[in-house]
């Protein structure tokens, strides 16, 4: 309970240092450094990470610019298609304050939930279940790109146009396809320099700071070129490797195959209403066989949404947005003392990770059966949802039993189970 107290009292007091900041000095924004990652690795390390921090941050100043003046590695710069990769204008379109015309769409419209850096920290995230995306892992979910690889273009454009049903991100009907284009590849470069952000301090456990080691010094331009040309080599490394993970995910689409729409209808009301329907038809027999591959070991899909379903499977796991600054350093996360110091520094209080109820009928990725089908034959990288290793008729069964188990929200008065309170509701209040 005392621990808890604490976490809050932190918790409000980041809240409102960051909003007296903004307040205050509404002309320098700049990116904020990744602290809580520093922190560990000089716990692991046993040397402070003062040093690399601020070589990293002139080093990704070099590479990426500011918030407001956005840049692109040289690297990249030299060969296509990187080069191209992303379009400059849009970086500078989706950068920048708000009030400059033309420009700041992603502090408008997404910077109070993903933060300016992409850390998935702004000034409302701490209350958001689930919280923001932190870009800067280089992990997304929904794609259709299997775990491991980058999504495409279009799957992070599609979801900043449609949002993510069931979570706070909503779709923004101001935004024009040029905005969405925009926010799309700055989405990315946030993603990108983020990753490279990490690179630069894991490079911390090669130097020894006190013997007089630096990660990146401009100063040795003069003074030592060769060793300046190697640290500058190294840092567009970094980058350019990041750049390569975003230019092969095309070559990694994993095609839905085709379906046959009077066994996988489009809607899932199509299979809750043929549910319904007197006799056997291919739609029941589809769903009565993605029951029996939903409970079967082969699948393992009821250990973690239960047998019916509803989600009360196994419960107490976390993503890997949070076992990146818990498990990955040796902390457990339900050590909420060992917490304590990283959560000051800007990490957010661990929750657990909810396999999906089926009866809500609620897709973050989409509904559509296609969606639904990347899911389960992709899984859901960052989370414990795995790839399912079953084939496309198997996969398609199974899209149609999780859809048949969609009850519909009932209209006022009614005795239906999912009359309560929302799963949202629930893991908000505790
Ligand atoms: C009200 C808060 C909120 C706003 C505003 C918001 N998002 Fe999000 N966003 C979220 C949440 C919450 C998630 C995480 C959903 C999850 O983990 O299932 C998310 C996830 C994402 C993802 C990751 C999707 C994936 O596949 O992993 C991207 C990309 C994204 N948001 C981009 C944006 C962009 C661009 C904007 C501005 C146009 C924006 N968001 C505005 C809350 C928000
Ligand atoms: C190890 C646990 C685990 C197993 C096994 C598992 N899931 Fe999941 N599943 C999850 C979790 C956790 C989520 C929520 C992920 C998130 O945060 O968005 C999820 C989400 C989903 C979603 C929702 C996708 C969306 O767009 O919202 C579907 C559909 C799904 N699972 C189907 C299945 C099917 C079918 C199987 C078996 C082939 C299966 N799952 C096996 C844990 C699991």
């Amino acid at each position: 309970m005392k621990i808890k107290s604490w976490l809050l009292a932190i918790g409000v007091v980041s809240l409102l240092s960051a909003i007296g900041c903004r307040e205050q000095q509404p002309i320098v924004v700049e990116f904020e450094p990744n602290m809580v990652f520093a922190y560990q690795m000089s716990a692991r390390l046993e040397q402070p990470m003062d040093q690399a921090l601020d070589e990293a941050n002139e080093a990704l100043i070099e590479l990426f610019g500011t918030p407001d003046e956005p840049k692109l590695p040289e690297s990249i710069l030299e060969e296509e298609p990187l080069a191209s990769f992303l379009s400059m204008d849009h970086l500078v379109a989706a950068s920048g304050p708000d009030t400059e015309s033309g420009r700041g769409a992603y502090r408008k419209h997404c910077a109070t939930c993903h933060g300016v850096t992409g850390n998935g920290r702004g000034t409302t995230a701490a209350l958001l279940d689930p919280y923001p995306r932190d870009y800067r892992l280089g992990r997304f979910k929904f794609k259709s790109t299997p775990i491991g690889t980058k999504p495409l273009k279009e799957d992070i454009a599609k979801l900043i146009k449609v949002g993510l049903p069931g979570t706070a991100m909503k779709a923004i009907p101001e935004l024009t396809e040029q905005d969405i284009d925009a926010l799309t590849d700055y989405v990315i470069y946030l993603s990108w320099r983020g990753e490279v952000e990490r690179s630069l301090l894991m490079e911390a456990e090669y130097l020894e700071f006190a013997e007089g080691d630096s990660l990146y010094d401009p100063s040795l331009k003069e003074k030592e070129p060769e060793l300046f040309e190697e640290q500058n080599e190294l840092i567009q490394d970094f980058a350019l490797e990041v750049a390569e993970s975003w230019l092969d995910a095309p070559d990694r689409v994993q095609e839905v195959p085709a379906r046959d729409p009077t066994i996988v209808p489009d809607t899932m009301e199509e299979v809750v209403a043929a549910m319904q329907l007197e006799g056997n038809s291919p739609i029941k027999e589809s769903v009565a066989r993605g029951q029996e591959l939903f409970v079967s070991e082969k699948t393992a899909c009821a250990k973690c949404h239960g047998k019916e379903g509803h989600g009360d499977g196994q419960n107490n796991d976390y993503d890997e947005w949070t076992k990146d600054w818990t498990e990955r350093f040796g902390l457990a996360p339900d050590d909420e003392y060992a917490q304590v110091p990283l959560i000051a520094r800007g990490a957010l209080p661990v929750r657990k990770v909810s396999p999906r109820n089926f009866q809500e009928g609620v897709y973050r990725g989409g509904v559509d059966p296609e969606d639904i089908y990347r899911r389960i034959a992709l899984g859901i990288e960052g989370t414990p949802m795995p790839a399912a290793a079953v084939g496309a008729e198997e996969i398609w069964d199974l899209v149609n039993y999780v859809r048949s188990l969609y009850v519909p929200e009932p209209d006022e008065l009614s005795d239906s189970p999912s009359a309560g309170p929302s799963a949202e509701q629930v893991t908000l209040g505790n």
